[in-house]
């Protein structure tokens, strides 16, 4: 939940990205390509926290989320969790896959069909090699803990709703006590009252549990809603980051101005779009290929402030403050003597 920085968390980072990259080999126009999916992405999540990662469709936040939990390895980079470094291009061990969970958006396609809600919940368990009492301990408490009666635990996901297969899939996520959960539009396929019950819920067992979110949505006010620090990235890369409050209420770099400036409303119980995001400011809207990212800044052909420097140096982050970056030429001392205009509000 957005509060005071100062009230949340432990203040110790849990998770630290530093220059982390991943490249997928594609084929494109019959040649062999390099698609760069997440490029040089350095973040940190304090304990207790959520960090929300907001962006376009294709930007790379699922890439990113898979490489945190070790679903996808990368290229290049670093990672730090709970003080131990993790190899990301190597596969993880057992013992660092299960510090780490993921709740995808489809509750229904998560989870196999013919397994009853307490084989899916039990299943991680069993991989761990668990005993069946402390397998069936342990999903009857998870059951409890995510709202789901007792009764359900012979039930098949088609017997159930939407919002309590979400909850299925969470609670599976818990069974292993981890650490960090990454949530991947884990409410977007939800009704919005439902939404809103499984966002409170996460946030229940985030006290509970002493859990560390990041939490990936489109839905830029639901993002506000539950995260205390946001990152806002562009095609692979993060080009801005601070609390929720903060980044929402004065955003400093031209692409989470335009992303803003589509937001209709700040009430997470209202709808919002699930259109990509459309702006009179934009240059120009079409978003470049990944495959071919522009030279320099990469925001820079939709940037209505661009300058002669960002077609030619790539921005590095500029600190605004403890806990406040922006990667832009228009805060940076490489722009500095050149003629830079306030950016509007
Ligand atoms: N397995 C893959 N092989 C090749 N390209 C991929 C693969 N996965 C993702 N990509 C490409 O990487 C880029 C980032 O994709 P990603 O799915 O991470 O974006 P996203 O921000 O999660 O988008 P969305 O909001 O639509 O879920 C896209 O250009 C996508 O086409
Ligand atoms: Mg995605």
């Amino acid at each position: 939940m957005e509060t005071d920085t100062a009230d949340t968390g432990t203040g110790k980072e849990l998770l630290e990205l530093l220059g982390v990259s991943k490249q997928f080999h594609v084929r494109s126009g019959g040649r062999r390509a390099r698609l760069s999916a997440v490029e040089s992405v350095s973040l940190s999540v304090r304990q207790g926290t959520t960090l929300g990662i907001v962006g376009e469709s294709g930007c790379g936040k699922s890439t990113l989320a898979r490489v945190i939990v070790g679903l996808h390895l990368t290229d290049d980079g670093q990672m730090i969790f709970d003080g131990k470094q993790v190899l990301t291009h190597r596969r993880r061990s057992p013992a660092e896959l299960k510090q780490m969970q993921m709740v995808f958006q489809d509750p229904s396609s998560a989870l196999n069909p013919r397994a009853t809600i307490s084989e899916s919940i039990g299943f991680p368990l069993q991989v761990q090699g668990e005993s069946k009492a402390a397998i069936d301990e342990r999903v009857a408490k998870v059951m409890r803990d995510v709202g789901l009666p007792a009764a359900y635990a012979s039930h098949y996901p088609h017997q159930l709703s939407g919002g309590q297969r979400q909850r299925v899939n969470i609670a599976r996520a818990l069974a292993l006590q981890p650490k960090l959960v990454v949530l991947d539009e884990a409410v977007s396929a939800l009704d919005k009252s439902i939404q809103a019950q499984v966002l409170n819920l996460l946030t229940d067992l985030q006290e509970e549990y002493g859990l560390t979110y990041v939490f990936i949505s489109h839905d830029l006010n639901v993002v506000r809603y539950i995260s205390d620090d946001v990152a806002v990235m562009y095609l692979g890369q993060v080009v801005e980051r601070g609390s929720a409050k903060e980044l929402y209420d004065n955003p400093k770099h031209p692409y989470t101005q335009l992303l803003l400036s589509s937001v209709p409303t700040l009430n997470p119980a209202d709808s919002t779009r699930d259109e990509p995001v459309d702006s009179a400011d934009a240059k120009d809207t079409e978003i470049p290929s990944p495959i071919d990212p522009p030279s320099g800044c990469r925001f820079r052909t939709r940037c209505p402030f661009a300058m002669d420097i960002c077609s030619q140096v790539a921005p590095a982050p500029v600190q605004l403050s403890a806990d406040r970056s922006v990667a832009c030429h228009l805060y940076s001392d490489a722009a500095a003597g050149a003629d830079v205009q306030a950016v509007p509000a």
